[in-house]
């Protein structure tokens, strides 16, 4: 059986449209909010139609040198021009993307994990320290 994590697709989200871009500072003070902002297709934009969209972003924190991996956040895109009228006909479309607010006491990662409702699993990291 493949594993699961093997599914789970890496890239250069310059040049692949489905990796999420993590956007905060190098640097945070521990315990001072910061904000991290998650988008997906910066350089190359991933559709956004009822048929092919990105469903959802999950980010994660891995302090760095502990064992297990702290869910942050998971945020659902659930409007993509659905309508009585059929497909791509309603009136709004969720974009994907989304800005959380955190803080962290430990240096670490932040990852973000996105799901396309055609394309997978796809996942990016970006580390942090504390000032
Ligand atoms: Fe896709």
């Amino acid at each position: 059986m493949i594993e699961l994590s093997e599914r789970i697709q890496v890239a250069d989200w310059k040049k692949e449209k489905h990796v999420p871009v993590i956007e905060c500072p190098d640097q945070v003070a521990s315990d001072e909010v910061f904000e991290v902002k998650v988008s997906l297709g910066k350089e190359i934009a991933h559709p956004n139609t009822t048929e092919h969209h990105i469903s959802w972003i999950s980010l994660y924190f891995q302090p760095e040198g502990e064992k297990f991996t702290h869910q942050v956040g998971h945020f659902e895109f659930t409007a993509h021009g659905e309508s009585t009228a059929g497909p791509n006909q309603g009136p709004v479309y969720t974009n994907h993307a989304v800005v959380a607010s955190l803080k962290v006491n430990a240096p670490g990662t932040l990852y973000a994990l996105a799901f396309c409702n055609i394309h997978g699993l796809w996942q990016s990291g970006k580390e942090i320290t504390l000032s």
